[in-house]
């Protein structure tokens, strides 16, 4: 009778965690000479760990990754011309303070998108709003925002998430008008928030992208001003077999 009131009043309060360790942890306690205080502290300690890894797997979802790839899947020796101390050094997240923006340009195969999840990865794990996008997904919510007048709620929204990754800009050249849009977002984020820009082509060739040369630069020189730019020039991993 008494268990059941306390299961009731736990669940009451949304202590699920210590609802259902409670018991156990009680046992533990006898058997072990725990401290009531320590038995306390055990209970509490758990449900705030449980709490801390509900609001990441959320965040995680929230972001919306295609994939989930870790950094410590990523094999730094395939692809040597990467400075892996200089990413290891992002994924402390120390770059977002500081509204720094990271670019990863290369081939295909190379890596680039698998590190910008995996930096995104870190991020919600420190409990960071992150958004995935592919350019084409940001590009297309950008436009029909604007078409349904949402567009400076959209571009707000954008502002206040702690690290947009914006993913394959350059596989699809934009219009002039959705380079615009585009440009407004990075103006928006320039020293509010961080960006992580993956793209197959060289900054030479940005002006293609966005059918615009001076919207290009302008787009360029705002992501570049506090940047980590890598230029990721090796093999694609995709290929490694295959050439084996
Ligand atoms: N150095 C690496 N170590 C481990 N896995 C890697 C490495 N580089 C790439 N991969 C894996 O190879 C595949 C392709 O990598 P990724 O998607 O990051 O390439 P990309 O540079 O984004 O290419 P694309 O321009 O075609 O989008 C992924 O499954 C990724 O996890
Ligand atoms: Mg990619």
């Amino acid at each position: 009778m008494e268990q059941t009131q306390t299961d009731n009043y736990l669940k009451m309060l949304s202590l699920h965690r210590i609802r259902e360790i409670y018991i156990k942890e009680a046992e533990n306690a006898a058997n072990t000479n725990l401290s009531y205080q320590e038995y306390l502290h055990r209970l509490v300690e758990q449900q705030v760990l449980s709490k801390i890894e509900r609001s990441i797997n959320r965040k995680t979802q929230l972001a919306c990754f295609p994939q989930i790839k870790r950094l410590e899947e990523f094999d730094f020796s395939f692809q040597p011309k990467i400075n892996e101390k200089l990413i290891r050094e992002l994924a402390t997240l120390e770059f977002m303070n500081d509204s720094k923006n990271i670019l990863f340009i290369g081939a295909p195969g190379v890596g680039k998108t698998h590190l910008a999840i995996s930096i995104g990865i870190k991020a919600t794990q420190a409990r960071k709003r992150v958004l995935f996008y592919t350019a084409e997904q940001l590009t297309q919510q950008l436009a029909a925002a604007e078409v349904s007048g949402r567009l400076a709620k959209m571009l707000d929204l954008m502002t206040r998430i702690d690290l947009l990754i914006i993913d394959e800009l350059g596989y699809l050249s934009l219009t002039r008008q959705t380079a615009k849009l585009f440009f407004q977002l990075i103006s928006k984020r320039y020293e509010r928030g961080s960006v992580i820009v993956t793209s197959n082509k060289p900054f030479e060739q940005w002006g293609e992208i966005f059918n615009d040369d001076v919207v290009a630069a302008a787009i360029l020189d705002r992501l570049l001003h506090h940047s980590y730019p890598f230029l990721i020039n090796g093999k694609s991993f995709r290929l490694k077999t295959i050439n084996k």
